[in-house]
């Protein structure tokens, strides 16, 4: 079943337009790359699909409805949910407060308690530190807040925007193992990554984009044997 569908996406920054027509689709249950340079249009595509950036062409359907025009709220309430780059906590807040905001809609309102069970569950590490304040945390940590955050929507689509950056070599491999247990408890995945090797150990196929479009497709054998994906993925092409 296709849970997410972009079609020719076309997104501006004011007069400047960074997306140009970008295409996927996504099945339930997938774990999904988006690869490409600096610029390339990563995090305005996945801002774009929870609604922070409008579209100014294309389409977008989440289960089948379309959404290209409803808000952020309507998105994150069919089971949407960002982690954006560079985490965005409230740092002078408490672990606890930061993931509770993640549940601010009704829904996940109601299962506030099982939900942080769950992210507790997935880090051990911040029930230890749940009345610390988010930015005495290290940068691990808080990439834990940031995932567990989104996670108290109960999304069904996760979108994580580089996870990894600022996050100390020994802890990526426990993030990625939370990530792994994340898709395998039914929760679809789609994941920016800079590291290319990093992210086509984790999905199972991975799009690239170049200047504002989706240029290449596939899983991780068919794109490394692809003699055009390194300059795609360095926007050369
Ligand atoms: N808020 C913004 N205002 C103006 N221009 C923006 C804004 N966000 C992104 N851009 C521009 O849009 C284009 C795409 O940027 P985007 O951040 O989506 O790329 P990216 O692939 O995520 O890059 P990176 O790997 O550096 O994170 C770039 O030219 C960027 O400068
Ligand atoms: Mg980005």
């Amino acid at each position: 079943m296709t849970l997410l569908r972009v079609d020719d996406l076309e997104v501006s920054h004011g007069p400047l337009q960074a997306l140009w027509g970008v295409s996927l689709t996504i099945s339930a249950g997938e774990k999904v790359g988006l690869l490409g340079a600096n610029g390339a249009g990563k995090s305005t595509t996945l801002g774009a699909i929870v609604g922070h950036y409008p579209a100014q062409a294309g389409r977008i359907q989440f289960d089948g409805r379309d959404e290209t025009r409803s808000d952020v709220n309507s998105r994150l309430s069919c089971g949407m949910a960002l982690v954006p780059e560079g985490r965005r906590l409230f740092v002078e807040m408490s672990v606890r407060e930061n993931l509770e905001m993640g549940a601010y809609l009704a829904g996940p309102r109601r299962a506030l308690a099982q939900s942080l069970e769950q992210v507790f569950t997935l880090f051990p590490i911040l029930k230890e530190k749940e009345r610390q304040a988010a930015g005495t945390l290290s940068g691990g940590q808080q990439q834990m807040v940031a995932i567990g955050r989104a996670l108290m929507s109960r999304p069904r689509l996760l979108l994580l925007d580089e996870p990894f950056i600022g996050v100390a070599p020994l802890i990526i491999r426990d993030v990625m193992q939370a990530l792994a247990q994340i898709a395998a408890d039914g929760i679809t995945i789609v994941l920016v990554e800079q590291n290319i090797h990093r992210a086509l150990e984790f999905v199972e196929r991975a799009y690239v984009i170049e200047n504002g479009k989706t240029v290449l497709e596939g899983s991780r054998d068919h794109l490394l044997s692809d003699p055009t994906f390194g300059a795609k993925l360095l926007g050369l092409d």
